[in-house]
């Protein structure tokens, strides 16, 4: 499974690299926001960082515009991955970026099995079904995830299941058994995945013990 940081806080995003457990990275516009900085010099700089797929969206919801928007992030760098919409135009744009510009596409804000075939048959690379707000609205964001990789299964379809608005640690182990390809986190979700109070327990014990010993390594 793949890990994903969503989020566009450069230093974040440093710091989990250095980790070596970063495979991509995932953007949106109020990410964007969030981070206070320019689209083009904050995406550029994480994709400097990141070797793996980083996806910026476009804004427009017309499917020209999106092209044009389309064009311009891509020049950023080599790895940015054109995220779109579920909307038809957006499924228009993952097809013709697909075809015409050779480019990964992310499409996003998928909530139901029918979007993901959809994008899917647009060609997309990855599909993003937002776990977390579905939850929110009393709906199960895994049935969801459990049905799309069945319907991909059934296919062939080459998509990759990408969980997005992913919220808690028990989002990423659903989606690990349910075999998605990617999650999508928070910094601080993917930090709270090492966290276990046996193994601070543990490890305390192990070091008091050493301590004892009066001995060292090396
Ligand atoms: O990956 C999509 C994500 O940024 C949305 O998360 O928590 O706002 O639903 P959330």
């Amino acid at each position: 499974m793949k890990f994903f940081v969503d989020t566009a806080d450069v230093k974040e995003i440093r710091e989990l690299n250095e980790l070596g457990l970063l495979d991509g990275v995932t953007t949106n516009p109020s990410l964007i926001l969030k981070s206070g900085g320019s689209i083009v010099e904050v995406t550029k700089e994480i994709c400097d960082i990141v070797a793996g797929p980083v996806s910026a969206e476009v804004v427009a919801t017309e499917f020209k515009q999106m092209m044009a928007e389309a064009e311009y992030l891509a020049k950023i760098a080599d790895n940015i991955c054109i995220k779109v919409p579920l909307t038809l135009d957006g499924l228009k744009a993952c097809k013709t970026i697909r075809t015409e510009m050779n480019r990964m596409v992310n499409v996003t804000l998928c909530f139901s099995p029918n979007q993901a075939l959809l994008a899917a048959k647009a060609g997309a690379s990855f599909i993003s079904p937002f776990v977390g707000r579905l939850d929110d609205i009393s709906s199960d964001g895994m049935d969801v995830i459990a049905e799309i990789k069945q319907i991909y299964d059934n296919y062939d379809f080459d998509t990759e299941i990408l969980v997005a608005s992913v919220r808690t640690v028990n989002h990423v182990k659903q989606a690990a058994l349910i075999g998605a390809d990617v999650v999508t986190a928070p910094p601080a979700t993917l930090r709270a995945l090492v966290s276990h109070p046996l193994t601070d327990k543990g490890l305390a014990a192990f070091l008091a013990d050493w301590a004892k010993t009066g001995q060292k390594i090396g």
